[in-house]
């Protein structure tokens, strides 16, 4: 143990600034439930100007949000398509089945991003067998694929013939403000290709608490029904909207500081031999087995020596964020290092 523990495990795992607590003691709060809490109200203004929508409504988390999203959009037994490592599927304990009622049909993408073709495929009007496709899901950046971001042609595309056959298209953008400054593509375009689109303010934004939903006013207004029966309508929210509102102005930019790290740490982990995917945002994927470990005994390694990574299936992800600082990202390596020395013996 370094006497100081790095945490890679998360960017869920920020801690708020000084200064973002500083905002959210100061924020003017109301009942969010009767839609009269002042912070709030003016989250969802700015995300609906930035996300270029009519209407936007604040969320306790960005899971509430799919589940939300993918309610307004179809019916109990319609068919929704999912990339096949999608969170909506892999990680928000079957919400789209078991209280939406939809059947997921996934498609096999490449680096979380899938083509027209691979849609034309799956997308179906229905008939008296199968249900008809209502719902295509985004996901930007793509978690499991790697904090991967689409090319924006590819995901104009395939929203487009979506669009084209009746069938809305809903974005998880969880992480989308990475993918905003990753690829310089503002975020109002990656929203006007698709009907719905959120951001959480709780992964890279570093905020407690909070996501945002975007979209037409019609789904919208189905929005807040789903979120009070679900639960979320809240009361005095402006305490964590004044967070989110502090991240807004302060924390996007620093997002580029997040990705050069990860570049680094991705750089300095094959240096010692670990196999890593080529990180395009904040998310750095690797798989130890090169050296001997497997990715469970790796994190159990690195753990004892201070460095919280996690482990997703075969392999490891770490991930960097507004409290991994450049030294941190060297001293990562620095105890990997020491891990793959003594697994070598
Ligand atoms: C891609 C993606 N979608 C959705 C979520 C869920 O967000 P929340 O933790 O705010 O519910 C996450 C969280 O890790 C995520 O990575």
């Amino acid at each position: 143990m370094t006497g100081r523990s790095i945490n890679l495990f998360s960017d869920t795992q920020t801690r708020p600034t000084e200064a973002m607590r500083a905002a959210m003691a100061a924020a003017e709060v109301g009942d969010e439930q009767r839609k009269a809490d002042p912070t709030v109200n003016r989250l969802q203004d700015r995300m609906a100007e930035l996300l270029g929508k009519e209407r936007a409504l604040f969320f306790p988390t960005g899971t509430m949000c799919n589940l939300v999203a993918i309610g307004a959009h179809t019916r109990h037994g319609d068919s929704i398509v999912l990339e096949h490592s999608g969170h909506v599927l892999r990680s928000e304990t079957s919400g789209a089945a078991a209280v939406n009622g939809c059947v997921i049909e996934t498609i096999r993408g490449e680096r979380g991003a899938f083509t027209p073709d691979q849609l034309a495929q799956v997308l179906t009007p229905g008939n008296q067998y199968v249900p008809p496709t209502r719902l295509v899901c985004l996901e930007q950046t793509h978690n499991f694929a790697g904090g991967t971001v689409w090319p924006l042609e590819q995901y104009r595309a395939v929203a487009a013939l979506a669009r084209q056959q009746g069938v809305a298209v809903h974005t998880d953008g969880a992480r989308l403000m990475n993918a905003v400054v990753a690829s310089g593509v503002p975020a109002a375009d990656w929203a006007a290709p698709v009907d719905t689109i959120w951001v959480d303010f709780t992964k890279g934004l570093g905020a407690p608490t909070g996501a945002v939903l975007a979209g037409p006013g019609d789904v919208m207004e189905q929005a807040w029904l789903l979120k009070h029966r679900f639960g979320g309508a809240m009361r005095q929210a402006g305490i964590v909207a004044a967070g989110c509102l502090h991240a807004l102005d302060h924390h996007i930019d620093r997002l580029a500081d997040d990705h050069a790290n990860a570049a680094r740490l991705a750089e300095g982990l094959t240096g010692i031999g670990l196999e890593v995917t080529a990180p395009e945002t904040n998310l750095v994927y690797v798989d130890p087995r090169p050296v001997g470990l497997d990715a469970a005994s790796f994190a159990a390694a690195m753990g004892e020596h201070g460095v919280e990574i996690s482990t997703i299936g075969d392999r490891n992800r770490l991930c960097t964020h507004l409290d991994v600082s450049e030294a941190d990202v060297d001293e990562a390596v620095a105890v990997a290092a020491r891990v793959v020395d003594a697994a070598a013996g």
